[in-house]
């Protein structure tokens, strides 16, 4: 008897048996900012399991007959945990499916994206990944901020003010250099002392910077100021999540470049110092 055992084509075998899981970024919110081969997966998959930050008119786009899955994932707030979300994608492609994984963005940029695939790479799961546009990119180009420019920004470095463990320990002498811009995901709750910790390691506080809700959206709200400003500011207007910050001398820009008017109800605000004033 035989007894070789061909691996490989066993691999294959089951590999055509199971389905294939896309790990898709749904962009900062505007539907018409998705890639096409995103809206197609959403049109045709089999089922789409999708994250708190996707917006509501990319769900339209997903197809009447696709099971959808929500599996949530607000600040400090998982309505099914990261396990969960791993073991779920890993069955259902072993059903035989196809499966659209979800993300707000780009599911690479803080987004957990390669931990999910590390997950399914370790169970053999076939993948694909269809980046998205990441907040800082969409939220800033609809807010009217280019991220870089030869005269104020040669650089831009992206960085999370939140991190697992709740604490914000970035590398503050690092962000705090003039010539860059500095874009920060998940900065709301620390944004007092991100802004105090920027200024105490060497930026001016009269130094230009942004937040941005819901941007790219028909709510987008940007308020722009000051290091010393900025927090106060943006608890007066009563901004919530989504919230980006963009910090650097681009946001002076808006002034000139601003393209979009924001919603009735969703207003502009521009600080300077200790003036404010409605746009
Ligand atoms: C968990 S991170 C996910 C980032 C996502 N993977 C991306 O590439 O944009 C969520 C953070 O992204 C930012 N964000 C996402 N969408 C946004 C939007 N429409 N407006 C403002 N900020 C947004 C916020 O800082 C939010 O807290």
């Amino acid at each position: 008897m035989n007894s070789f055992v061909d691996i490989p084509a066993m691999v294959a075998a089951c590999r055509a048996a199971c389905g294939k899981v896309y790990l898709v970024g749904a962009g900062p919110g505007d539907p018409d900012l998705l890639t096409l081969r995103a809206a197609r997966l959403l049109a045709h998959a089999d089922v789409v399991v999708y994250d708190h930050l996707v917006g509501p008119g990319v769900l339209e786009l997903i197809g009447a007959d696709v099971e959808r899955v929500y599996v949530g994932k607000e600040r400090s707030r998982h309505s099914v945990p990261q396990e969960g979300i791993n073991t779920m994608l890993v069955r259902l492609a072993r059903e035989g499916r196809s499966v659209v994984r979800l993300k707000g963005g780009d599911p690479f940029v803080f987004g957990r994206g390669g931990e999910e695939l590390q997950v399914l790479a370790a169970e053999g799961v076939p993948f694909e990944v269809v980046p998205g546009i990441t907040a800082a990119c969409g939220v800033s180009s609809y807010a009217g901020i280019p991220l870089t420019h030869r005269d104020h920004a040669q650089s831009c470095t992206f960085v999370t003010g939140h991190l697992k463990d709740g604490s914000c320990n970035l590398d503050w002498p690092a962000l705090a250099r003039p010539r860059q811009t500095v874009v920060i995901y998940m900065g709301l709750s620390g944004l007092p002392d991100i802004c105090a910790q920027l200024v105490a390691n060497g930026l001016p506080a009269d130094w230009p910077a942004a937040v941005v809700a819901n941007g790219t959206l028909e709510s987008q709200q940007v308020v722009c100021a000051t290091l010393a400003t900025l927090a106060a500011a943006v608890a007066r207007e009563g901004l919530a999540s989504p919230c980006l910050t963009i910090v650097g001398e681009v946001v002076k820009l808006r002034d000139e470049l601003v393209w979009r008017a924001e919603a009735d109800g969703a207003r502009t605000t521009a600080t300077t110092s200790n003036n404010t004033a409605q746009v």
